[in-house]
């Protein structure tokens, strides 16, 4: 693995899940591994869960951490090739790029989508600039189309927490007041396409996810029926993809309740948080015991260890 900004990166799931397996059995035992390296993480936009477990992961395998929040605290970076740089920005990604990989042995980028601009989102501008300038490996702490690092340490809490072993997992949408990005679910599905698991998407007409995304896995449109027999409830929001960004609806009939939870099979209750309460998913349902939200933000740790390692130990 030269990147990781896609969950197709991922050369052997059942391998890279053992060794994260193994590092949250032992987190320090490769204190060494990460020795005199440095991880740049650049921020564009906020974050808890991703910034923490990443800083966290670097320190357990010996590495130094370089954090910073490039929108207010860097130069302004201008991404157009060619561009005539007479605006606002005032550094261009192409050395930009260049100048942190000689500061940082790995370099980690946060980037949400514009939501407006289709096109750019889908190119994945900002990391893919940074895949091509930089010199030393890329990895995405989420893009505008994908959260790889989230939907690894999902798949590690469903291993984790499966009592049969092919466990049926749901995808729910739920409603949010905001316009929300694609890149979880979209990085949820193509893992549970890699995964042993029965999947299942749920989401109200017209908001379907990219086909290129979704295609080949089972979508339905009553939220009752996907959730008959599942194991798995994981519940996200995301804004409508053909009428791009766009909230079309807010239907609170679609927010996950005891008496959904009631049709499955004793499912547990998954988000990659951070969560709105009584709008994606109610206290009820969140403070139960069929939650396993705080165990699976802990896992973030552990999956981006894993990455870490396999990064490292390709470039010795
Ligand atoms: N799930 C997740 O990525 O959380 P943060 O946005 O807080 O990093």
């Amino acid at each position: 693995m030269k990147h990781f900004t896609s969950v197709h990166h991922i050369e052997d799931l059942d391998e890279l899940l053992l060794l994260a397996k193994n590092i949250k059995s032992d987190p320090y035992a490769n204190k060494s591994l990460g020795e005199n390296k440095t991880l740049g993480l650049l921020f564009f936009n906020p974050s808890l869960r991703t910034r923490l477990s990443t800083q966290k992961a670097a320190a357990n395998l010996g590495m130094n951490c370089i954090t910073m929040n490039l929108n207010n605290e860097g130069w302004s970076l201008e991404f157009e090739e060619g561009a005539v740089m007479n605006g606002d920005k005032a550094e261009h990604i192409k050395e930009a790029a260049q100048v942190i990989s000689q500061y940082c042995d790995i370099i980690a980028v946060r980037s949400f989508p514009t939501l407006t601009d289709k096109k750019k989102d889908e190119e994945e501008q900002v990391i893919q600039s940074f895949v091509k300038y930089a010199t030393v490996p890329v990895i995405s702490l989420e893009g505008a189309t994908e959260h790889p690092l989230q939907a690894l340490a999902d798949i590690l809490t469903i291993q984790e927490y499966k009592t049969k072993s092919k466990p049926k997992v749901v995808l729910t949408w739920a409603p949010h007041p905001k316009a929300l990005p694609h890149a979880v679910p979209n990085s949820f599905v193509k893992m549970m396409q890699m995964a042993h698991v029965d999947f299942v998407i749920a989401h109200p007409h017209g908001y379907e996810l990219d086909p290129e995304v979704t295609k080949g896995s089972i979508i339905v449109h009553n939220q009752e029926e996907a959730f008959a027999g599942a194991d798995f409830i994981y519940a996200k929001n995301w804004s409508n993809y053909n009428d791009y960004g766009k909230i079309l609806s807010q239907d609170a009939s679609w927010t996950v309740t005891p008496e959904k939870m009631e049709l499955t099979n004793r499912a547990k209750f998954m988000h990659c948080l951070p969560v709105r309460r009584n709008q994606i998913v109610s206290d009820a349902v969140l403070d139960s015991e069929a939650s396993i939200v705080i165990p699976q933000a802990n896992n973030r740790t552990y999956a981006t260890q894993a990455i870490l390692t396999q990064l490292l130990n390709h470039e010795n």
